[in-house]
């Protein structure tokens, strides 16, 4: 009996440190509401929210990122800053409209390229 006992101190001892230890180590994502990708293939992106606001490419203006469109049209000055890029943009792409992985992809990356500023490598985003 008391090595029955004994052996369930251990198991709860053992489940109880890999709940701790996975709290410890969850990844923190920022801004980010990644929970649609599940487990993710890559450490979250870095990105600075606070400082884009400042780029004079963005200069305050949250619908350059939080867009809003309607019947396929962009609404300037619009924005969808309470929603999650993942509350439109499903896994899968929906006609037009880019899957979640591509929307965040070409949103950071285009502007990127465009501005010939910010990474566009995966290493220099998904910093291990
Ligand atoms: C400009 C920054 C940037 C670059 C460059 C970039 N990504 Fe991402 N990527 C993101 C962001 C932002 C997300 C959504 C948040 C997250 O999961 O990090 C994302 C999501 C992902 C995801 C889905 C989430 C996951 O981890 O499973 C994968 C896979 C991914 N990127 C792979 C890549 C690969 C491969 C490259 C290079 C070809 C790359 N990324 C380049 C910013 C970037
Ligand atoms: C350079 C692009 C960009 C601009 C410009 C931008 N945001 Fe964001 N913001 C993001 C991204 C990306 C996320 C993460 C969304 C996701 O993963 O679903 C986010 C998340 C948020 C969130 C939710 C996360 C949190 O921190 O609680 C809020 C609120 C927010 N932004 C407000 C704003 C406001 C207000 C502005 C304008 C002053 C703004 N954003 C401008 C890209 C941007
Ligand atoms: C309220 C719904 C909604 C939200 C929230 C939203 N999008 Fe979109 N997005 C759309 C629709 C609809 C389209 C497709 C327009 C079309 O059919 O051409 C689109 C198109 C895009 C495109 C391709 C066209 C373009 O603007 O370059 C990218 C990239 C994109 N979204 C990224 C994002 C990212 C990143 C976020 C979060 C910061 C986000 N979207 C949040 C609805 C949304
Ligand atoms: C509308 C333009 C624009 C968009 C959209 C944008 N960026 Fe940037 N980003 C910039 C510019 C401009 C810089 C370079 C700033 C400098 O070096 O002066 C930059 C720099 C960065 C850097 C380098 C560190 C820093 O903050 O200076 C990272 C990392 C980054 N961006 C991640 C992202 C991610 C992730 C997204 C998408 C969620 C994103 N960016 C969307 C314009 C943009």
């Amino acid at each position: 009996m008391r090595d029955i006992l004994y052996r369930y101190a251990i198991f709860c001892a053992i489940i109880l440190c890999m709940s701790f230890g996975s709290v410890a180590f969850a990844e923190d994502t920022g801004v980010f509401d990644v929970n649609a990708f599940g487990t993710l293939e890559r450490p979250v992106s870095q990105f600075d929210h606070d400082a884009h606001m400042e780029y004079p490419e963005i200069d305050e203006d949250c619908s350059v990122c939080h867009h809003v469109y309607e019947d396929g049209k962009l609404v300037e000055g619009e924005s969808s800053e309470d929603q999650a890029c993942s509350d439109c943009h499903t896994i899968k792409a929906q006609g037009s409209q880019p899957g979640l992985r591509t929307a965040y992809h070409d949103q950071c990356k285009g502007c990127h390229i465009d501005m010939k500023k910010g990474p566009v490598a995966c290493g220099e985003c998904h910093v291990r």
